[in-house]
C-alpha cells in the first residue's frame, strides 16, 4: 500500500540543501541576525516578485495583518470586515488592533468573499477596512471588493497568506495597489524555517510607518516617533526565503499541474471541486474538494494511506474564542456549509505523479 503524506517539507530541503545551507551559513558567518542585509534584499526581491513598490518583513502573517491595519490607522472603535471560513489568524491579526471584527458571507462555489454580502455589511456599519482572504491560493474578487470599499471610504488590506504567486487578471496578487499581507510559515508555498511574514505596499508612507511599527516605533536608534511593537523578519529566515524564492514559479507550476490532474481525474459524483474564476490563476496552496460525507471520506482515505486535512472545520463565528462577536449558526450559511464539507487533498510541489495518481484512484473508489 502507498502512503501519501499531506505535506513533506523534508523533500524540498533534500532537493535544495546546498543553496539553503549556504544561505544560513552566510548569516552565521556574518554575525548579524536582526534587520540586516538579508532582510533588506529579501524585501526588495519580494516586492519585485509581487509587483509592489515596497515590502516590509515582519514576524508572521498574523503580525503582517496587525501591522498593515495599524499602519492605516485602524484601532479601537473601528470596524473591520472579513470572512468566517478563514484561518483564525486573519481575525487574530485584526483583533490585535483593537478594532471590532464584522463578518460577511462567501460565494458558495468559490469559498471567497461575496461582494454582495460585503455590500450589505458596508451599508450597515461604518467600516474602516475590508480584509478579503485569497483562501486556498485563489484570489478574491479584488476589483469588485475594492470598488465597494472605496465607495464606502474603507481601505482594502488583503490577506495573501496562502497566495504566493497567485494571479488576479494576469498580475500577481500584491500588484493591485493595495496593502497585502503575507505569511512565510514553513508550510506556505514560500516558507521559512520558522515564523516569518511581510506586508507589501504601493505607498512609501505606509512602508515607512510599517518599518517603525515593527521596530518599537523607532525612527532611528533610540528615537521613538510612534508607539510600536517588535515584529521583525530575522536574517536567517530572510536568507532562507531568498534561497527559495527563485524556485517559487516552478513550484507554483507544479502545483497547478497537480491541481489539473485532480480536477480532471477525480470524477466521483460524491465529490465536488471548487470553482476557480476564469480571470485568476490560483497558486493552489491547498486543493480542497467538497463532500457531504466528509467523515466517511477522511476515514476511507486514511485507510488507503492518503493523508487529508480539513481547512477549516469551524468557521470563525462558531469558534469559542469569537463567541463574543455575537453571531450564531445560520448567520453565514455558505461559509458554514463549506466548513462542514471541505476536505483538502495532499498538495505540494514534490508529490510524484504516481502519488497523485494514487490519490485520484483512491478518491474515485470512495462510495459516498
Ligand atoms: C489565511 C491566513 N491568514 C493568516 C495566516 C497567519 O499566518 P502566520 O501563521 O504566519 O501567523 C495564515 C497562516 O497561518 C493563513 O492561512
Amino acid at each position: 500500500m502507498h502512503r501519501v503524506p499531506f505535506g513533506d517539507l523534508s523533500r524540498q530541503y533534500a532537493r535544495h540543501r546546498n543553496e539553503i545551507d549556504s544561505a544560513i551559513n552566510r548569516v552565521l558567518e556574518r554575525g548579524w541576525f536582526v534587520l540586516g542585509e538579508e532582510g533588506r534584499l529579501f524585501e526588495q526581491e519580494w516586492a519585485a516578485f509581487v509587483g509592489a513598490v515596497d515590502a516590509v518583513g515582519c514576524g508572521s502573517g498574523t503580525e503582517a495583518i496587525h501591522l498593515a491595519l495599524w499602519a492605516h490607522g485602524v484601532g479601537p472603535g473601528d470596524v473591520v470586515v472579513t470572512v468566517p471560513n478563514t484561518c483564525v489568524p486573519t481575525v487574530a491579526g485584526i483583533s490585535l488592533t483593537g478594532a471590532r471584527v464584522v463578518l460577511c458571507d462567501v460565494n458558495p462555489d468559490t469559498a471567497l468573499m461575496d461582494p454582495s454580502s460585503l455590500e450589505e455589511v458596508l451599508s450597515e456599519h461604518r467600516v474602516k477596512a475590508v480584509v478579503p482572504v485569497h483562501l486556498y491560493g485563489t484570489p478574491a474578487d479584488l476589483s469588485r471588493i475594492a470598488g465597494l470599499a472605496a465607495q464606502h471610504g474603507a481601505v482594502l488590506v488583503d490577506d495573501a497568506a496562502q497566495a504566493h504567486g497567485a494571479r488576479y487578471r494576469s498580475r500577481p496578487v500584491g500588484a493591485q495597489g493595495f496593502t497585502t499581507c503575507w505569511s512565510f510559515y514553513p508550510s506556505k508555498n514560500l516558507g521559512a524555517f520558522g515564523d516569518a511574514g511581510a506586508v507589501t505596499t504601493h505607498s512609501p508612507e505606509i512602508a515607512e510607518r510599517l518599518r517603525m511599527l515593527r521596530n518599537y516605533g523607532q525612527e532611528r536608534r533610540y528615537y521613538h516617533k510612534i508607539p510600536g511593537t517588535n515584529s521583525r523578519l530575522d536574517e536567517i529566515q530572510a536568507a532562507i526565503l531568498r534561497a527559495k524564492l527563485p524556485h517559487l514559479e516552478a513550484w507554483t507550476a507544479r502545483r497547478a499541474e497537480i491541481a489539473q490532474r485532480y480536477r480532471t481525474g477525480i470524477t466521483n459524483p460524491a465529490l465536488r471541486h471548487l470553482f476557480i474564476p476564469t480571470n485568476v490563476s490560483s497558486c493552489y496552496h491547498l486543493y480542497p474538494i467538497r463532500t457531504a460525507a466528509r467523515d466517511g471520506f477522511l476515514r476511507f482515505m486514511a485507510e488507503k494511506g492518503v493523508e487529508c486535512l480539513v481547512h477549516y472545520p469551524v468557521p470563525v463565528h462558531l469558534q469559542e474564542a469569537y463567541r463574543y462577536l455575537g453571531y450564531a449558526r445560520g448567520d453565514f450559511p455558505h461559509a458554514e456549509r463549506l466548513c462542514d464539507e471541505v476536505v483538502s487533498l495532499p498538495m505540494f510541489a514534490e508529490l510524484s505523479d504516481d502519488e497523485v495518481d494514487y490519490v485520484i484512484e483512491s478518491a474515485n473508489a470512495f462510495q459516498g
